[in-house]
C-alpha cells in the first residue's frame, strides 16, 4: 500500500503537485485580474489547487483558464466578501489601489480592504492568507516618494499589514521591491526580514511562487518578509531561507 509521502513524491515527479497541501484544496485569489494575479493563478493550479479567482469584473477573467472559478467580489464592499470565502482553505491577495484619489485609493483598498478581507477571511475560518504588500509599507513620510505621488499608499499599506498581524488569522505578509513582468524561477530570489533594508526589482511571477510556496508552510506562517531577486544566488535556494525569517 503506497503512503501518503510516495503518493505526493510520485506526484510531484509527475508535475501533478509540488505540495501535500496541494490537493484539492480551495486558494482564493484576491486581485486575479490584476498584472500579477494571473502568473499566480497558474502556479497554484500548476500545483494542484483549485483555484477561485476574487475579480471586480468578471468579464475580465475569461483568460485565466477554464478550470478557475470566477467569483464578483470588492474588497472595499465588504458584504460581497463572505460568499467569495465561502469553503475555501486558502486566501492570497494580490489587491492594490488603482488610484491615489477616491474612491478606489490607498486608503479605501490598502488599508480598508485589507482590513474587511482579514475579518471575511476570519469569518471564513481561511487557514493561512497571504498578503502581497510593499517593500517600504508602513512609511509615513509624506516626502517619500511614492507617497507623494500614490496617496500615502506605504503608510495605508502599513496600517492594512498591522491589522492582518493582529488578527488572529494565520498570516504571511510578502513585500516585494519593484515589480516587473517576466518568467517565473528563471533567477535566484532573495528573502529577508523587513527590518532588512532591500532595493531592487522582482518578477511578478517570482512573488507568485514566494506566495504559492508560503501556504501552509510552517516556516512561514506569522511572518512578514522582503524580497527582491538575486542574480548571484541559486534558482530555487530561496525555499530555505523563511526558517530564518524571525516570526513578527
Ligand atoms: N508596481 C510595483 O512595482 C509594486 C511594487 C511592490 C508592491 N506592489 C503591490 O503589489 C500588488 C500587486 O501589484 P500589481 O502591479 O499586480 O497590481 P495591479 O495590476 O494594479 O492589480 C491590482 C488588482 O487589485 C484589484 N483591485 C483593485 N481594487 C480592488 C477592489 N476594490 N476590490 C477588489 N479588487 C480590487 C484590481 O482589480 P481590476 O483588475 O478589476 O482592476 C487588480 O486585479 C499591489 O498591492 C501593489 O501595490 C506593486
Amino acid at each position: 500500500m503506497p503512503t501518503l509521502k510516495t503518493v505526493v513524491a510520485f506526484a510531484a515527479a509527475m508535475g501533478l503537485a509540488t505540495s501535500a497541501y496541494a490537493a484539492g484544496e480551495t486558494v482564493v485569489v484576491a486581485g486575479a485580474t490584476g498584472k500579477s494575479g494571473p502568473a499566480l493563478v497558474k502556479i497554484l493550479g500548476e500545483q494542484g489547487y483549485k483555484v477561485r479567482a476574487m475579480v471586480r469584473d468578471k468579464a475580465k477573467a475569461s483568460s485565466l483558464g477554464a478550470g478557475v472559478e470566477v467569483v464578483e467580489a470588492d474588497v472595499t464592499k465588504p458584504e460581497t466578501l463572505g460568499g467569495a470565502l465561502k469553503g475555501a482553505t486558502y486566501l492570497i491577495s494580490t489587491v492594490g489601489a488603482t488610484s491615489p484619489a477616491p474612491p478606489n485609493n490607498p486608503e479605501n483598498v490598502d488599508f480598508k480592504g485589507v482590513v474587511n478581507l482579514t475579518d471575511a477571511a476570519k469569518t471564513a475560518g481561511i487557514k493561512h492568507f497571504v498578503l502581497m504588500s510593499s517593500i517600504g509599507a508602513g512609511d509615513t513620510k509624506p516626502e517619500t516618494m511614492l507617497n507623494k505621488v500614490f496617496g500615502m499608499v506605504l503608510m495605508w499599506k502599513g496600517k492594512g499589514e498591522d491589522h492582518l498581524r493582529k488578527s488572529g488569522v494565520p498570516y504571511t505578509i510578502v513585500r516585494p521591491g519593484g515589480l516587473a513582468d517576466c518568467e517565473p524561477g528563471k533567477v535566484g530570489l532573495k528573502i529577508g526580514a523587513i527590518t532588512e533594508e532591500m532595493q531592487g526589482r522582482i518578477c511578478r511571477s517570482d512573488v507568485g511562487l514566494i506566495m504559492a510556496n508560503a501556504l501552509g508552510n510552517k516556516d512561514a506562517a506569522g511572518k512578514s518578509i522582503n524580497t527582491i531577486s538575486d542574480d548571484k544566488a541559486a534558482a530555487g535556494a530561496w525555499k530555505s531561507a523563511w526558517a530564518a525569517v524571525k516570526k513578527d
